[in-house]
C-alpha cells in the first residue's frame, strides 16, 4: 500500500498539471490613448509601473506557468482597471485628476508599486528622489487639468 505522503504528492502533482489548462488571459490590447510624459518620468513609470498599469505588459515566464500565471493575469488585469496608462488620454478629465489623486496616495503610502513585483524586479524599486519625480509629475497633471479648467481644485 501507498503512504499517505506519496498520496498527497502525487494528488499535488496532478493538481498542478491540470491547473496549467486553465485559460489565462495575457493579451496586451492596442495602446489607444497613451499618457507619454517622456523623460526620466516615462522611465520610471514603465520600470516601475507599466507591467500592471498599461497594455505594454512584458509578461515574465513565470507567468506561463499556473498557479502563478492566474495570479500575475489578475494583477495586471485589476492594475489596468483602475489606472491604464495606455488609454489615459480617453477617460474623463474627472476621472484623470482622481486617477493622480490616486497615484499621488500610493506612492505616499507606498503601496505602489506591490512589493510582490518588487521582489521579482529591483528595478522597480523606487528611490525617495523617484518616489518624488513620479509625485511631482502628478500633482502638475492635476494642475494643469485645473488649469484648463477641466476640474474644480480640491
Ligand atoms: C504587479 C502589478 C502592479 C504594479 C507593478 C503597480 N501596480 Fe498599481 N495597482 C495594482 C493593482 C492590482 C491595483 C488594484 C488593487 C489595489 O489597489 O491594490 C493597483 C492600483 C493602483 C492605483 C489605484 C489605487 C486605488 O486606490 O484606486 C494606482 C493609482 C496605482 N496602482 C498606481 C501605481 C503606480 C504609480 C505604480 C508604479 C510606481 C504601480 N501602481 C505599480 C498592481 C500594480
Amino acid at each position: 500500500m501507498k503512504k499517505p505522503v506519496t498520496k498527497a504528492a502525487i494528488a499535488v502533482a496532478v493538481l498542478l498539471v491540470v491547473l496549467q489548462f486553465v485559460p489565462v488571459d495575457r493579451s496586451n490590447p492596442p495602446v489607444t490613448a497613451a499618457l507619454t510624459p517622456g523623460g526620466e518620468v516615462e522611465d520610471v513609470l514603465r520600470a516601475a509601473c507599466m507591467d500592471c498599469h498599461s497594455n505594454e505588459t512584458v509578461w515574465p515566464w513565470y507567468s506561463r506557468v499556473a498557479p502563478v500565471s492566474i495570479w500575475v493575469a489578475r494583477h495586471v488585469e485589476e492594475g489596468r482597471e483602475h489606472f491604464n496608462l495606455s488609454t489615459y488620454g480617453a477617460a474623463e478629465a474627472r476621472r484623470q485628476d482622481h486617477m493622480m489623486e490616486e497615484v499621488i496616495e500610493v506612492l505616499e503610502s507606498g503601496e505602489m508599486p506591490l512589493r510582490s513585483y518588487t521582489l521579482g524586479h529591483p528595478e522597480a524599486r523606487l528611490t525617495d528622489v523617484q518616489r518624488e519625480l513620479l509625485m511631482e509629475w502628478a500633482r502638475g497633471e492635476r494642475l494643469r487639468l485645473q488649469a484648463e479648467g477641466a476640474v474644480g481644485g480640491d
